[in-house]
């Protein structure tokens, strides 16, 4: 059967992507990454690609007037390359709604907290510093509003009293990884569907699949 082709949006280390490039290897796996595109030269997570001789295209925002023409210069980068599911991963640039509707239902993103709490930057400082005990990871659809959208699985893992900033974006990171191979596994497997604005995630068998707890979202 052939895989769906993936287009993995980037602006940095990448290890979300490499956790993708990892689950890609197996001819099992259901996905496989067409192009890994960043809108930095510097980023990382292009010389993983590279490494795993996965093409790569990098589309400055800067050399564009408008995020318009971005978006613009990103589609057809992507359409080149046959993509067929967006996958932001890390991806540091705010998307038009214009981006949004061309890729409705057919872009994800990954952010480090448990959504709808703590969207934006920032985040493990601001859930710190409001005293909650879980912090997480979410995938989910996107929507013209940041770090919004169907939500299609999340992972809990605790807050420490000792934990930093660090210490805790490091703990989420690996449930993030976990997480995000296995959204986009239910995706290509043709699992998800969208109503109403809220997922649901067919045959998935065990309910605790696609809400992590901390335990099992930390192997
Ligand atoms: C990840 O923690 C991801 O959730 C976050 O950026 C990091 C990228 O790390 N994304 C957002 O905050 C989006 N709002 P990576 O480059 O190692 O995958």
């Amino acid at each position: 059967m052939a895989r769906l082709k993936l287009g993995v949006l980037i602006s940095g280390r990448g290890t979300n992507l490499q956790a993708l490039i990892d689950a890609a290897a197996d001819p099992a796996f259901p996905a496989e990454i067409a192009l890994v595109l960043s809108n930095r030269g510097d980023a990382a997570g292009l010389v993983r690609a590279e490494a795993a001789g996965i093409p790569t295209a990098v589309v400055r925002h800067r050399d564009f007037a408008d995020r318009p023409a971005f978006e613009d210069a990103l589609n057809e980068t992507l359409a080149r390359a046959g993509v067929e599911l967006v996958c932001l991963a890390g991806f540091m640039r705010l998307l038009t709604a214009r981006f949004v509707d061309f890729w409705a239902g057919k872009a994800i993103n990954i952010h480090p907290s448990i959504l709808p709490a703590f969207p934006g930057l920032d985040t493990h400082r601001r859930a710190i510093d409001a005293g909650v005990r879980f912090a997480g990871a979410t995938v989910h659809y996107l929507s013209a509003e940041m770090d919004a959208g169907p939500i299609i699985l999340q992972a809990a893992t605790p807050i420490l009293p000792e934990d930093d900033p660090d210490s805790l974006a490091a703990r989420v990171l690996e449930a993030e990884h976990v997480i995000y191979v296995r959204a986009v596994r239910w995706i290509a497997e043709g699992r998800v569907t969208i109503t109403d604005g809220r997922t649901r995630i067919r045959d998935v068998g065990d309910a605790a699949a696609y809400a992590l707890p901390a335990k099992s979202a930390a192997v």
